[in-house]
């Protein structure tokens, strides 16, 4: 299966980035072309359709896991894409963000806190699970996040996209560095660009990819007792009445308007004062992000493009190619050496 494009080393995610060509132009056309496939070919071990040969059905046996867990459980698209986004930060995209805790490691990513609160686990284990019983051995763990992730977007109205896989899992997954590379819903409009800076993602992306808070759920505790400068009486009134305090154990929608769908309305309530986060409201009160939430909220379609744009790239984060990591036959657990 290993192919000389492969081995470690032979590309940096820096290549794997300039290869696909991030500009908006290119977006553009990939969003609307249909041979998207011939216009970003990256590698053979990182590209369009890599199952494509070696396990035909797996884009299409995720869909189909996310889509039946979708008609009834609608909370598991918000979850999934989030825990694409946790998975990415730390580590890289290589499923680390799913491992169970061991003697051996007691304390991997899926204990620290911002993760205590991830849900739509049981999607991922679904879909490996029919993937081993269609192609065993060939699916990684880190690519059902990101097709399911992609998918999570689709079923709830947003952009359809195409993403590179091939990506590998990875066998480090630590508390500390969730703790660490996480950002947190305190964050200061400059901390957050440095977080995602640190990850090659620009203000540009980080704008973008928060309007991933157009859907699902916070529970009180990430953010109570809601701030009272620079929020609608209202919004903040109604807020307090299901979250008073931090140890209340209720959730409040991110995006009370449209909860479920995914809209670029997130961007419409920032400028109302009506961001449930401070980090959110955040990006409305600093200049250097405030025009970028602007012109998301009036015009829906380029913040769909920049999203696409900004979470292909995101997709791409430390990735572990060829033997740098391996394919888990179970996703809660690394491979036994
Ligand atoms: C910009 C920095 C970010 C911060 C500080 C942040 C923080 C948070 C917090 C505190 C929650 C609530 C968790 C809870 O209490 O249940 C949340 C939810 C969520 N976040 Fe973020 N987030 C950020 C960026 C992102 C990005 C980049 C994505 C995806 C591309 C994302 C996707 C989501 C989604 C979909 C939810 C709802 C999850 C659910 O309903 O289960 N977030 N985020």
């Amino acid at each position: 299966m290993l192919t000389a494009a492969m081995t470690p080393g032979s590309f940096t995610t820096a290549d794997v980035r300039s290869a696909l060509s991030f500009g908006t132009v290119s977006m553009r056309t990939y969003i609307f072309s249909t041979n998207a496939k011939e216009r970003f070919p990256v590698s053979s071990s990182f590209k369009f359709g890599f199952y494509d040969k070696s396990c035909p059905d797996a884009e299409k046996i995720v869909t189909s896991v996310v889509e039946a867990h979708f008609k009834t459980n609608p909370g598991i698209a918000p979850g999934v894409l989030r825990m694409h986004f946790h998975d990415c930060f730390v580590e890289g995209c290589d499923g680390s963000v799913l491992l169970h805790p061991t003697a051996s490691n007691p304390q991997p990513e899926k204990t620290a806190i911002p993760n205590l609160t991830l849900r739509g686990f049981e999607v991922i284990d679904e879909a490996k699970k029919k993937l081993e019983e269609a192609c065993p051995g060939i699916v990684s763990c880190a690519d059902i996040i990101a097709f399911a992730a992609r998918d999570s977007v689709k079923v709830t109205g947003g952009p359809r996209y195409r993403i590179n896989s091939g990506r590998r899992d990875g066998r480090v997954s630590l508390q500390s560095e969730a703790l660490a590379n996480i950002p947190r819903p305190q964050f200061n409009a400059g901390q957050l660009i440095e977080n995602f800076a640190a990850k090659g993602l620009s203000a540009d992306d980080m704008v973008a990819l928060s309007g991933a808070h157009t859907f699902g759920r916070s529970h009180c505790k990430s953010f109570a007792p809601i701030r009272t400068n620079d929020i609608d009486a209202a919004f903040a009134k109604s807020v307090s009445e299901v979250c008073p305090n931090v140890n209340v154990n209720r959730t409040v929608f991110l995006d009370g308007s449209s909860p479920n769908y995914f809209d670029n309305s997130y961007f419409k309530n920032l400028p109302a004062k009506k961001g449930l986060l401070p980090s959110d409201e955040n990006l409305s009160l600093d200049s250097r992000t405030s025009s970028i939430v602007v012109t998301n909220a009036n015009d829906a379609r380029k913040w769909k493009k920049q999203f696409v744009a900004a979470i292909m790239k995101m997709g791409t984060t430390d990735l572990k190619l060829g033997s740098e990591g391996e394919i888990r036959r179970v996703c809660s657990q690394i491979n036994a050496q």
